[in-house]
């Protein structure tokens, strides 16, 4: 990772020069240049939300977050003006549930503020009390993972444990250390003989662009695959684990994550190989319970199916390999079905993906 000590690393920061600026990877641009992008307004925050300088449910969340503290600094009526903000970040993404949890989150803290210097102070508190807790989270997520991967590599005589993952649940989707790669991240510091197959991720590529590159910033062996060869690679033994992580997971456990996830379980099923999701309890969404009927899917813009980001001749850019008239739709989500989902891995511990197996860990929710 580009900080001294992985430990370090961060994907949304306050600018150690100017308190009114907040500071994000502009992931839109990995692996073939790594830029800082400043957040002066909310509505940056807003943008980098919707056209995904920032994606991840951890990290959207966060964004939120600080968007909202952004909002704080710059209005005469700052009340309205964070009623504002929160009203368009909340249309910003639609699946991921953590963004509406951050923002009723510092919505809630502030309203015992009174002046506009207290509003600035308690939303820039929450900010940062949501990364360093999500830093927390995964941590949690991967003590608890870790215990799997070690399972496994102990019937392995020192023969990779080959983890299967899909779209970026790393470091990149949180704030440190991801959902899906924590307990990656943990074996390999460890010393287990870990390796990683990643899928490319159509149509933007998280796998190839995002996780391909954080896994080898940390030194984990890693072999990009498309994303249809899941299924062959675990019909011939080359998977034995797949885990990856969510934007919304129901109450009764079913997960929605990024387009394809459910092709992989349905695979992992019928190949009798685990397939787990790791995810933030802030990820849970309580007030559903049927994902597939329930949880509204992002459409997103043509052009990420049509266009290929890349590099050539030293230069970045983005080449049509479509005819420029060919109809597509470009679903960003799907709903894998809890009776495909072997468990869950919480800060909590693993987990059914069941509404008991939830509330077994997260009891204070049963109400909810
Ligand atoms: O569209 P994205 O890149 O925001 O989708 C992200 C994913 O699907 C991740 O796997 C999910 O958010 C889990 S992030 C810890």
């Amino acid at each position: 990772m580009l900080a001294d000590k992985a430990e370090d690393f961060r994907t949304i920061w306050l600018s150690p020069d100017d308190e009114s600026v907040v500071q994000i990877i502009d992931q839109r641009l990995l692996p073939h240049e790594y830029c800082i992008h400043d957040l002066r307004t909310w509505q940056d925050g807003v943008e980098a939300i919707s056209d995904m300088y920032v994606r991840g449910a951890p990290l959207i969340g966060a964004t939120a977050a600080w968007s909202l503290y952004l909002a704080s600094l710059r209005a005469d009526d700052t009340q309205a003006e964070i009623d504002t903000a929160a009203d368009a970040l909340l249309k910003s993404r639609p699946t991921a549930v953590n963004l509406r949890w951050a923002v009723e989150r510092v919505l809630d803290r502030l309203r015992s503020a009174s002046g506009a210097a207290e509003v600035t102070s308690l939303a820039r508190r929450e900010a940062e009390n949501i990364c360093d807790e999500d830093i927390e989270i995964s941590r949690g997520i991967g003590d608890h993972g870790l215990q799997l991967i070690e399972a496994i590599a102990a019937k392995k005589n020192g023969e990779p444990v080959n983890v299967l993952t899909h779209c970026n649940a790393g470091s990149l989707a949180t704030i440190n250390w991801g959902t899906a790669t924590a307990p990656i991240y943990f074996a390999h510091q460890k010393g287990i003989n870990v390796h990683v197959w990643v899928d490319e991720t159509r149509p933007r590529n998280q796998g190839s662009q995002l996780t391909a590159w954080e896994l080898a910033a940390n030194g984990v062996p890693h072999t990009l695959i498309v994303d249809n060869a899941g299924g062959h690679l675990m019909q011939h033994g080359k998977v034995d684990l797949v885990i990856t992580g969510t934007d919304r997971t129901t109450r009764c456990g079913d997960v929605a994550n990024k387009i394809g996830t459910y092709l992989k379980a349905l695979a992992a099923h019928d190949n009798e190989i685990p397939f787990y999701v790791a995810l933030p309890s802030t990820t849970i969404d309580w007030s559903c319970r049927d994902g597939v009927a329930e949880i509204p899917i992002e459409e997103r813009d043509p052009s990420e199916v049509t266009d290929i980001y890349g590099v050539s001749n030293g230069k970045t850019m983005h080449v049509r390999t479509t005819a420029s008239d060919t109809p597509v739709s470009n679903f960003a989500f799907d709903v894998t079905p809890a009776r495909l989902v072997t468990g869950l891995i919480t800060e909590r511990g693993v987990c059914d993906a069941s509404e008991a197996g939830l509330l077994k860990l997260f009891p204070e929710n049963s109400d909810a």
